[in-house]
């Protein structure tokens, strides 16, 4: 079995990024699928490939760039990963997360993490933001938790909670920035659960999942949120709906990837349009 990145070993990527850019980002935003151009909103940016940073891991799947981009957004200092790496890529969940560590050690306070996500619960329409007020890590609780193994308290305790990991006050600031823009009625809050992947989940499995409370399912957010939380950021959690699940077994309906690409591409920009927003007030507070 692989081992865990030590301390050391993510302050010499940290190191290695910090001395081929003057930029000291706050900020940390992680795209979802089909969500890269959030890095777009970034002035001044500069970019630096995955593959150039020794140790950082390398991004495998379509429509995800593999690279940070360093930029400033309403005068912020931020960082983004356009890519992510996901556990049905075939990683340890460990590795799934450590590129947060890294942001960690630049210097980053908060994050910002977005998904694709499949709607589970009635409220949910497609193409809807749901904020992530709380999650179900399913691959955590069965063994699969990122923080599992040796434990570097200069990044967090051995046993963190995980009660408030989603900022009630980031998430009143992203409303209020959707609401300036007539966006509230595509606004929604629930629990996200993470799924491991790659299939989708069969009706089956979407039934428990609704049963247990899931509002949404996907595939990510939740390792790179838990390890966030762990080492002292704040975060905000937002799913975009791009496809509604079927619980029914005897539909002829299933989701697709594309369809899941096609509703992210549709509000990207009403995304971003809220992530420039909720920076802005959060700036001025
Ligand atoms: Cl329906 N399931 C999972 N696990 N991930 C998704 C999804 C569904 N839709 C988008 N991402």
């Amino acid at each position: 079995m692989e081992e865990k990145y030590s301390y050391e070993k993510i302050q010499e990527m940290a190191d290695n990024i910090k001395s081929r850019t003057s930029q000291r980002p706050k900020l940390g935003i992680i795209c979802g699928s089909g969500l890269g151009g959030l890095a777009d909103l970034l002035t001044n940016s500069e970019e630096m490939e995955y593959t150039s940073i020794p140790g950082f891991p390398v991004s495998t799947v379509k429509g995800h760039g593999g690279k940070l981009v360093f930029g400033k957004l309403e005068g912020v200092e931020c960082i983004c990963m356009k890519g992510r790496f996901h556990f049905y890529e075939g990683y340890p969940i460990w590795k799934c997360a450590a590129p947060v560590q890294v942001m960690k050690l630049l210097g980053v306070k908060g994050l910002i993490v977005t998904n694709a996500a499949g709607g589970i619960s009635s409220k949910l329409k497609l193409g809807d933001l749901m904020l992530i007020t709380d999650h179900i890590n399913l691959p955590g609780v069965t063994g699969n938790n990122p923080l599992r193994g040796p434990n570097d308290e200069r990044f967090g305790p051995r046993f963190p909670s995980t009660n408030a990991v989603y900022s009630k006050s980031f998430q009143n600031i992203f409303k209020k920035s959707a609401e300036d823009q007539g966006l509230l009625p595509i606004i929604k809050e629930g629990t996200y659960l993470m799924s491991s992947g790659p299939t989708y989940e069969s009706p089956a499995e979407l039934n428990w999942f609704k049963t247990i409370g899931a509002d949404a399912v996907g595939m990510s957010t939740v390792p790179e949120t838990v390890v966030a939380s762990w080492c002292g950021m704040v975060v905000l959690g937002i799913s975009l709906i791009t496809n509604i699940c079927i619980l029914d077994v005897e539909s002829t309906e299933e989701p697709t990837a594309e369809e899941v690409y096609e509703t992210a591409k549709m509000r990207s920009k009403n995304l971003q349009n809220i992530v420039r927003l909720t920076e802005k007030s959060a700036v001025e507070q």
